[in-house]
């Protein structure tokens, strides 16, 4: 497909080689306070700042959902987040504690989330969808003193399993306390919407912690730090574009990174209308929301997006949707083919951009003001140096594929994996480049193509699964002897998770027995991590070490060949 020109208009970028050339963080820093004062708090820079500063009655958050259908202004975000911030106090939150957030989207998780960073605590947002295996390892990992959820997730929480969760709020006007369980709705009635002092951090202090899923191993606790603002502010100018009157829609979950560095932090930086949208995906709820609030700069995701496209162009000619003027997607390869159709019924050219849940801010990016080559995730953005490296970190000229890596040192890069010093230091082993784990090539004109993973790790929607976790759930299955999970190639999940299981003896294949296996690990992982395939083998692929070979089960669904195999036992 050919490429795109550049969109006409005034963006905040406007000429990408000057703006590299140009570039210092140091400039963007002095747009934040604690290049004044020392000291820093992302909820005051994203909330208050603005509310101090003229904007104080323009919408911060449109919130609905099938139910809700609310409203909060720059100083009503400051204080019910300055609520949420007095009601953690009170139950003995201080500076460096893990305040989890396990439930649905809903203007408290936003004012909680606010509340604990104004109190130098590290946010955990987990994804409603977690089941109690998922919930234990995170709680369990990070320690957390306390948990806010709602009274019907409360099953999922192993609660004598984590002795060090003091306290639970729950999300329920209906709640009765008991012991350590109290209702947040009425302390957040009853506190007062002023805090005292707001805890101002450095800008090397933890703000929160997102779990991530590896090739092996349980998911590990990406840390990101106050300093991260410095990033989500930059790119929320030259990437989202975002100017004062924008109303600006992210439809990713806080309990994902997209859903925290957009839904949250970059468009509040960037004093922007946030809107939320509660509930599940479904068009029509999606094309309504752009057309009922007007939003001009719309954050995706590749999965999403091909959904759309399967709902059908008629549909989207139902809705008004010239508001959009600005379109964004991230998680997964965005292919060609969508960006065509973005054109098509949107008149929007839908802009790729590459990051990870390590890198805490988009990384690779197209731009308004350049063109886009389809397929391509586009050009790193003003501050960061990407490039293509072998093995040795040494640089490969254009062309060639290898390591997408990233020089050390952006403002937003994960600072710590969570009780893990050891695997930390693996990611920054090759001359100061972080290794990313995917695979890619540049262009000679410095356009970035990406390739696949290089780890086992499988994209599938949109969210990272890691087969280790999937193969741990299915071998604790009492029929289940041996497993192996691959991601394989789906039109529309981009991968779909498909597991070769080994039976133990006495067990025989039935759709019964699938469908036991399949719903077992959604109850004891989440959903999206359930295989979607399955097939039965005698035996499985294993190193003489006994690791299954992930490499050689896709050979075979891929009807590819298998490689080198001297590894591989009898
Ligand atoms: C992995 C990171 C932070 C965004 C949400 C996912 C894949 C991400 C793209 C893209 C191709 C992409 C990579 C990456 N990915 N964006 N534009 N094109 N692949 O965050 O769960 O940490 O996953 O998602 O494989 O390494 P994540």
């Amino acid at each position: 497909m050919k490429a795109l020109p550049a969109k006409e208009g005034k963006h905040n970028l406007t000429n990408y080689e000057e703006a590299v050339e140009q570039f210092d963080w140091n400039s963007i820093e002095k747009e934040l306070s604690w290049f004044k004062t020392g000291k820093i708090n992302m909820a005051y820079e994203a909330i208050d700042r603005h509310a101090e500063n003229g904007k104080a009655n323009q919408v911060a958050l449109y919130y609905s959902d099938a139910r809700r259908d609310e409203s909060y202004t720059y100083q009503e975000m400051k204080e019910y987040s300055n609520k949420a911030a007095n009601v953690l106090k009170d139950i003995g939150v201080t500076k460096g504690d893990r305040v989890f957030i396990f439930m649905p989207r809903s203007p408290e998780l936003y004012f909680v989330l606010l509340g604990a960073i104004k109190l130098g605590a590290i946010v955990g947002p987990l994804f409603e969808a977690f089941m109690e295996g998922a919930v234990r390892d995170r709680l369990e990992d990070s320690g957390a003193k306390v948990l806010v959820t709602t009274p019907s997730l409360l099953e999922r929480v192993p609660f004598s399993d984590l002795p060090e969760l003091k306290k639970v709020l729950l999300d329920d006007k209906s709640y009765n306390d008991q012991d350590s369980f109290l209702q947040l709705n009425s302390r957040l009635d009853d506190a007062s919407s002023e805090l005292d002092s707001i805890e101002w951090v450095d800008k090397e202090d933890g703000l929160i912690l997102h779990y991530t899923s590896g090739s092996t191993g349980k998911p590990k606790g990406v840390l990101h730090v106050h300093e991260a603002m410095v990033q989500h502010y930059h790119t929320a100018k030259v990437v989202l574009d975002l100017k004062d009157d924008d109303i600006y829609w992210c439809t990713a979950d806080p309990g994902w990174v997209t859903g925290t560095s957009y839904g949250v932090f970059g468009p509040w930086l960037a004093g922007v209308t946030n809107v939320v949208r509660g509930g599940r995906f479904s068009p029509t709820d999606w094309y309504e929301t752009i057309q009922r609030y007007d939003v001009t700069v719309w954050y995706s995701a590749p999965t999403a997006f091909r959904m759309l496209m399967s709902a059908g162009d008629e549909l989207v000619k139902k809705y008004d949707l010239s508001s959009l003027r600005h379109v964004l997607s991230v998680g997964e390869p965005l292919n060609p083919e969508v960006v065509r159709w973005g054109v098509q019924v949107f008149d929007q050219r839908i802009h790729d951009t590459w990051w990870m849940t390590e890198t805490g801010a988009q990384m690779i990016c197209n731009y308004p003001a350049m063109e886009i080559r389809p397929g391509s995730m586009g050009k790193p953005i003003p501050g960061v140096q990407a490039a293509i490296v072998d093995d040795k970190g040494n640089e490969l000229p254009p062309n060639r594929m290898g390591n997408l890596a990233i020089k050390e040192g952006w403002p937003s890069m994960m600072r710590a994996v969570w009780n893990n010093e050891a695997k930390y230091k693996t990611y920054f082993e090759l001359n100061g480049w972080y290794i990313s784990g995917d695979s890619a090539y540049m262009d000679e004109d410095g356009y970035f193509w990406f390739q696949g993973r290089i780890d086992d790790v499988i994209m599938t929607a949109g969210e990272r699964v890691g087969p280790f976790e999937v193969e741990s759930k299915l071998v604790e299955h009492p029929a289940v002897a041996e497993a192996g999970v691959i991601g394989k190639p789906d039109p529309v999940r981009g991968e779909i998770i498909k597991a070769f299981i080994a039976l133990r003896e006495g067990y025989e294949v039935s759709d019964d027995l699938k469908e036991e296996i399949r719903q077992f690990v959604k109850n004891g992982l989440a959903a999206h991590a359930a295989p979607r395939e399955m097939e039965f083998r005698s035996s499985l692929p294993k190193t003489r070490s006994g690791k299954i070979m992930r490499r050689v089960l896709k050979a075979w669904e891929l009807d590819l060949p298998t490689g080198d195999l001297s590894t591989m036992e009898d």
